[in-house]
């Protein structure tokens, strides 16, 4: 028997998440990270995964899934954790669910958590805070209850089973500027290869998904976006971002 702590999470507030719900339960978990590609692994029914995504557009993203799909469950139990940024998540619970059931996962309870927002920092500042911490805690002790017991599916989450909203990306597409000291640390750390390790304030924006992890991670803060045009842009998107929105528990 083995546990995995498998997570997408380009600037860490997926992984955060991840990492509570992790601390809570019994036993090791091993990491997989899927912002680099991974092995192929096959596991069996006595293995637990919890597997999380943040939510782009309210989908899980490209790459996470054909990382994942590199996975065969085969009976497998799965706990699903959606990591939002204060908009909405909407599809990418159930699309996470298709994916791990159609490899062989049996998923047993899902979280839809909150975290900052990775583009609009300003928004969802600070979680997953205290309060969310004691919450999801909370929650773990039913989700170990139902594994300790052997209980089987959770049922199919409400929503948009084989067919997801659209999502067609954002323009967010980071370039290095005159502080790049050429270190190819972006490179090395992009999950989808946009940047060219030989131009490393290179963007190659048909590949880049907007993950913000070049920016995160540039010790020269070399590949920000402007901070005035941001913020007036986040002030516009205010009445869909701001406010405090809750975590979802299912089981
Ligand atoms: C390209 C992109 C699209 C996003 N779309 C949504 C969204 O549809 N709804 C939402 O609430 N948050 C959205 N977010 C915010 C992230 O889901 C949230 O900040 C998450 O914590 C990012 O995960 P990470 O910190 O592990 O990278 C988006 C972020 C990015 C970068
Ligand atoms: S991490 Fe920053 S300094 Fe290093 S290559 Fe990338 S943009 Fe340049
Ligand atoms: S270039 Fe795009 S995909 Fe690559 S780390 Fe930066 S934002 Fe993410």
């Amino acid at each position: 028997m083995a546990n995995y702590n498998i997570y997408f999470s380009p600037t860490g507030g997926t992984k955060k998440v991840a990492d509570i719900l992790v601390g809570n339960l019994e036993g090791e978990y091993k990491e997989i990270d899927l912002c680099r590609d991974i092995e192929p692994l096959k596991l069996s029914k006595d293995d637990i995964c919890l597997v999380s995504v943040p939510s782009y557009g309210g989908r899980v993203p490209g790459i996470a899934l054909d990382r994942i799909k590199k996975i065969i469950g085969d009976g497998a139990r799965a706990v699903m954790n959606c990591v939002y940024g204060n908009r909405e998540w909407e599809d990418t619970l159930t699309e996470l669910q298709d994916t791990l059931e159609s490899i062989g996962f049996t998923c047993v309870a899902a979280v839809a958590a909150v975290a900052e927002h990775s583009i609009f920092r300003q928004f969802a500042a600070g979680r997953p805070d205290e309060d969310d911490g004691v919450q999801l805690a909370g929650f773990v002790a039913q989700i170990q209850a139902k594994l300790d017991s052997g209980e089987g599916n959770m049922c199919q989450l409400e929503g948009n089973h084989g067919t997801y909203k659209e999502y067609n990306g954002t323009p967010f597409k980071p370039e290095g500027d005159e502080r790049c000291t050429g270190c190819g640390l972006c490179a090395a750390e992009c999950p989808v290869g946009a940047i060219d390790t030989e131009n490393p304030s290179s963007n190659e924006k048909e590949k880049c998904i907007s993950c913000m992890r070049c920016i995160s991670i540039c010790p020269q803060h070399a590949r920000d976006f402007d901070a005035d045009y941001m913020r007036e842009l986040g002030d516009k998107k205010a009445a869909v971002l701001g406010g405090h929105k809750e975590n979802y528990l299912f089981i």
